[in-house]
C-alpha cells in the first residue's frame, strides 16, 4: 500500500529525514515511532504532499506519487489526521465532515451556483455520508453547532471522521492519542480496530506506547531520520538499539531497565 524509499528532508543544516525507507502492506496496522524530533511527522508530510522531499521515491498502492500536491495524492487513496487539529473552526461540527467527502461528490461548480437537482442530490449524499462517519466515529452531541465547541477528544474524533469521508485506502493518524483521557484511548483502540476491519490501512504516529503495543501489527522506529528497527510489537520492545534511542547513549543499567519497561507497558515519556 505504502513504499517510502530513501527519502531525504532537510531543513537548514537540520536532517529531519536522511535516507528512511519502510513500506506498509494492504490492511496492515503499522505504528511510527522514535523520539522527539526523530523525522515522524517528516515522513507523513513528504508522504502526504504536504513537504517535498529533496531525495527519495514514495510509492501508495503501486503508483508513485513523490512530490505531488496534497489535493493529489488525496485523490489517489491518502487521507491524514494531524499532529494539532486542522478542523475549520468556524465551521460546524458536520460541514467539516462534509468537507471530506468533496474529494468524491461528483457536483461541479456550475451545478453548486444553478442549485440543479444534481447538486441538491449530491449535497443530501454528502450529508448524509457525513453523519454516517460521525455514527462511525461515536461522536456524542449537537452536530450543527461550531466544531471549536466541543471538547478537545471530540474534535480529534471529527478529524477522523472526515478523513474517512474521504474514502480513503490508507490513513495516516498523527499522534490521536494526544490530549486524550483514559477512557478516551480505550475508545481510541477500538476506533482504529473496526477502521481496520473496514479494509483500510493504517499507520499510526504515537507516543503512548501501550496503545501503539495493543493496536500495532508492525512498529517502525525512527531515530535522526533513519530507521533503526521494524518488526512485531515484542522484538521492537526487547530491541537494544530501541531502548538506546528513547535513553541516548549513557544511560545506566537501572535506567535502561525502567525504560524498557517503559516502552513495554505505560509509554516512554516524552516531556
Ligand atoms: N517545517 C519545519 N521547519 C524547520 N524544521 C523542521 C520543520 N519540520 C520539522 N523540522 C525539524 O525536523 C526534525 C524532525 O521533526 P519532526 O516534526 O518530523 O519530528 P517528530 O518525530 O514528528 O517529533 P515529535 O514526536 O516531537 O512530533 C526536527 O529537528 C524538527 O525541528
Ligand atoms: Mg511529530
Amino acid at each position: 500500500m505504502l513504499e517510502v524509499l530513501a527519502l531525504q528532508m532537510a531543513f537548514g543544516g537540520v536532517r529531519a529525514l536522511d535516507g528512511l525507507s519502510f513500506s506498509i502492506g494492504g490492511g496492515e496496522i503499522v505504528s511510527v515511532i522514535g523520539p522527539n524530533g526523530a523525522g515522524k511527522t517528516s515522513a507523513f508530510n513528504c508522504v502526504s504532499g504536504f513537504y517535498r522531499p529533496s531525495g527519495g521515491t514514495v510509492r501508495l498502492a503501486g503508483q508513485e506519487v513523490t512530490g505531488l500536491r496534497p489535493s493529489a495524492i488525496a485523490a489517489r487513496g491518502l487521507a491524514r489526521t494531524f499532529q494539532n487539529l486542522r478542523l475549520f473552526g468556524e465551521l460546524s461540527v458536520l460541514d467539516n465532515v462534509r468537507a471530506g467527502t468533496h474529494l468524491w461528490s461528483k457536483q461541479s461548480f456550475l451545478d453548486a451556483l444553478l442549485h440543479t437537482p444534481r447538486y441538491r442530490r449530491s449535497e443530501g449524499e454528502s450529508t448524509d455520508e457525513a453523519h454516517k462517519w460521525l455514527d462511525f466515529v461515536e461522536l456524542r452531541g449537537d452536530r450543527t453547532g461550531l466544531v471549536r465547541h466541543l471538547p478537545y477528544g471530540e474534535q480529534r474524533r471529527v478529524e477522523i471522521a472526515r478523513a474517512l469521508a474521504r474514502r480513503p485506502k490508507l490513513l495516516l493518524l498523527d499522534e490521536p492519542a494526544a490530549g486524550l483521557n483514559s477512557g478516551e484511548k480505550a475508545e481510541l483502540r477500538d476506533l482504529i480496530r473496526r477502521i481496520q476491519q473496514l479494509g483500510i490501512t493504517i499507520a499510526l504516529i504515537e507516543h503512548d506506547m501501550s496503545l501503539v503495543m495493543e493496536v500495532s501489527e508492525r512498529i517502525v522506529v525512527l531515530n535522526f531520520g533513519r530507521k533503526i528497527a521494524d518488526g512485531a510489537p515484542d522484538d521492537v520492545r526487547s530491541n537494544p538499539a530501541v531502548v538506546e534511542a528513547y535513553l541516548g547513549r549513557d544511560a545506566d543499567d537501572d535506567e535502561i531497565r525502567d525504560a524498557r519497561a517503559g516502552i513495554s507497558e505505560k509509554g516512554a515519556d516524552h516531556a
